[in-house]
């Protein structure tokens, strides 16, 4: 099978080609990635020349190099997006840019190429928040009511996937997932912010009063559940991905990285909220267990420790992220913390 991702030098799509050629060996993958700040073909450095995978520079949103790398693929596993809320906030012309006109073109490159499957990454971000005290969880059939522009672009995008499949039969499958962790994420996101930051002995900025929930997902667990539903899951079918968290909060995840780094709790700092932040996200992931037989293999607390022994273990890699650009995007975010 040959398998077009886009979007692959990036956090999940990286975990995602490492995985799908340990686990898929006849097949052949091309990696169509721009490298934004978030690129990172250092990501990739022990496959780079592997037989099997190839590396193409190019913007989703540039239909000439979508259509050239879309001939001969069967499969599209669409990673490709501006993925940062606190950036949305900022800048969110990008967003629309990359993640709705990115996208479009990707569906009209695939319908004309006649792929087998199109399948696209999206998030629970576009459910909106429940309520803190809720108890009810996000699923197949929540409306969509997003908050930020990120979400509105990535719900957005989940529409004219599923158009593609309602007007023009294009087989399409979605995914929602909630938060991923783990080896290669961007130090922007909480948990590496969090961990860099304290190997660093700075201040963890937690928003708001920390109370604000999210549903944990470790990035291996959710690249076995791609590998599910591009196996086994049903076109024109969503399916929702989450962990085994419940209610934990962000002010809980630090400290229990805090603890696991042997650091002190005073290196919390709590920070302004941010506008419209949604008070939680938690996963009904019972579609994806009953029909395809997922589950995520290990609790929170084990994929913490491993991802935080991953970032101790590759100083290197996360302090060249931390560089001047990221710098200046800190000092704009929180304020010369
Ligand atoms: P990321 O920001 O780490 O990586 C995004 C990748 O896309 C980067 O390699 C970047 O260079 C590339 N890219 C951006 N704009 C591009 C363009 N115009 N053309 C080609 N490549 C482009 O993101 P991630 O965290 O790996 O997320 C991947 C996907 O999963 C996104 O669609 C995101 O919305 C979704 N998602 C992420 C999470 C999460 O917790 N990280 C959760 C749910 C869904
Ligand atoms: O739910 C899925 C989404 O998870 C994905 O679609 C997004 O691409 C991904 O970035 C992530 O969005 P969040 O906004 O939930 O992730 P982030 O790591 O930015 O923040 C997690 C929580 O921690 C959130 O409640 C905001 C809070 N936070 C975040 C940062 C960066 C802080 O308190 N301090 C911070 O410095």
């Amino acid at each position: 099978m040959k398998i077009l991702i886009t979007g692959g030098a990036g956090f999940i799509g990286s975990n995602f080609i490492h995985y799908w050629l340990k686990n898929h060996k006849e097949d052949y993958l091309l990696n169509l990635d721009k490298l934004t700040y978030a690129g990172n073909l250092e990501n990739l450095k022990e496959i780079h020349s592997h037989a099997h995978y190839q590396f193409v520079k190019g913007d989703i949103c540039d239909s000439k190099i979508v259509h050239e790398v879309m001939k001969g693929r069967d499969v599209v596993v669409h990673f490709a997006a501006e993925s940062h809320v606190d950036r949305s906030i900022m800048t969110p012309a990008i967003f629309t840019q990359t993640n709705v006109n990115g996208t479009l073109i990707l569906l009209e490159a695939a319908l004309k190429n006649k792929v087998s499957r199109f399948h696209h990454i999206s998030t629970d971000e576009v459910f909106g928040s429940l309520g803190l005290e809720e108890k009810s969880k996000f699923s197949e059939i929540s409306p969509y009511l997003p908050r930020s522009p990120y979400a509105a672009s990535k719900a957005s995008s989940d529409h004219f996937v599923r158009a593609y499949w309602e007007t023009y039969g294009l087989p399409i499958t979605i995914s929602n997932c909630s938060n991923n962790f783990g080896p290669y994420q961007h130090p922007e996101k909480l948990i590496p912010l969090a961990i860099t930051n304290l190997l660093e002995g700075k201040k963890v900025p937690v928003y708001g009063n920390g109370r604000n929930v999210r549903d944990w997902l470790f990035v291996e667990d959710h690249c076995r559940a791609i590998d599910q539903i591009l196996t086994s899951g049903k076109t024109g079918e969503t399916y929702c991905i989450g962990g085994l968290t419940e209610d934990i909060s962000n002010l809980e995840v630090i400290k229990k990285v805090i603890k696991i780094l042997g650091k002190d709790e005073k290196l919390i700092q709590f920070v302004p909220d941010r506008p419209g932040h949604d008070l939680k996200y938690a996963i009904n992931w019972s579609k994806i267990k009953n029909e395809l037989n997922w589950k995520p293999q290990s609790d929170f607390d084990t994929w913490l420790n491993i991802t935080v022994g991953w970032y101790k273990k590759n100083i290197s890699w996360w302090k060249r992220l931390k560089n001047l650009s990221f710098e200046k995007y800190y000092r704009k975010q929180y304020n010369d913390l």
